[in-house]
This record gives C-alpha cells, sequence and structure tokens, in this order.
C-alpha cells in the first residue's frame, strides 16, 4: 500500500521544478506495470486523521506500507504513533532531499518507526522501497 500524505495529490503541478511534472496517477500506473507480481495500491489524502485510518486499516494485514506523509512527517505525532502501532512494516519516503531543504524539513516523526527511509530520488524513491521489499 503507498499512501501520500498532503498535496501530493498536486504533483505534476505543484512545484515541478522540485517534485517534476508527472502526476502520481500517471507513475502508479508505471509502477504497476514494472512490478506486475505485486498487488499494489495507492491511496492519497490531505486529511492528517484518514492518513493515521489508513495505516491502522491495512497495518495489520498488508505486507508493506510506503508512506510520504509530506508536510504531516515534520509535525503529526499521531501518524509518527500510528507507524510504530501497526504489525506491517512501513517504509518512508520522500521525493526530494529534505536534508537539503530548509530545517524545519530536517525533523521526521515517521522515521524512528520506520523501517527505514528512501529520499531525494525523485519519484524513484518509490520504486526503490517497492524493491526493498522484494529483497
Ligand atoms: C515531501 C517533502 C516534504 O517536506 C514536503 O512537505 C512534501 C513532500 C517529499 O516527498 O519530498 O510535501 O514529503
Amino acid at each position: 500500500m503507498i499512501i501520500n500524505g498532503p498535496n501530493l495529490n498536486l504533483l505534476g503541478k505543484r512545484e515541478p521544478e522540485m517534485y517534476g511534472s508527472k502526476t502520481f496517477e500517471d507513475y502508479f500506473i508505471e509502477l504497476q506495470e514494472k512490478f506486475e507480481d505485486c498487488n499494489l495500491e495507492y491511496f492519497q489524502s490531505n486529511i492528517e486523521g484518514e492518513l493515521i485510518g489508513k495505516i491502522q486499516e491495512v497495518g495489520f494485514s498488508y505486507d508493506g506500507i510506503i508512506l510520504n506523509a509530506a508536510a504531516y512527517t515534520h509535525t503529526s505525532v499521531g501518524i509518527g504513533d500510528a507507524v510504530k502501532a501497526v504489525e506491517t512494516p512501513v517504509v518512508e519516503v520522500h521525493i526530494s532531499n529534505t536534508h537539503k531543504r530548509e530545517d524545519f524539513r530536517h525533523v521526521s516523526y515517521i522515521s524512528s518507526g520506520a523501517k527505514g527511509v528512501i529520499l531525494g530520488f525523485g519519484l524513484q524513491s518509490y520504486n526503490l522501497a517497492i524493491q526493498s521489499f522484494l529483497g
């Protein structure tokens, strides 16, 4: 399950110099084609509680969660707690290298509960996260 947080529904239009010019929907089709043996699903929400709800919903039965909590990465104790609460391993991803950006983006409430973190490779970060589950 790929879970994207706030404003990632605007990929393709949003700051393309930072996040690229492809929509996530188009990229998700490429991922499905590349990993045709995986049952990939995708969920996006701009609402913190909906992201927590989805982590709880899938977090005891799915093989893996790939989470880009976007801006909530840097603010949300609730999402961080949800990541720690579930059994399904969570890989944290970011499109940009958050450590090269503003100081507030250097803090993550997700990382301490995550299996691992992949950031800075553009949309390819999601591809690498899937590969990390396949071993
Ligand atoms: C992001 C980085 C966050 O700091 C930012 O708020 C986002 C996207 C990334 O994928 O690079 O919305 O998570």
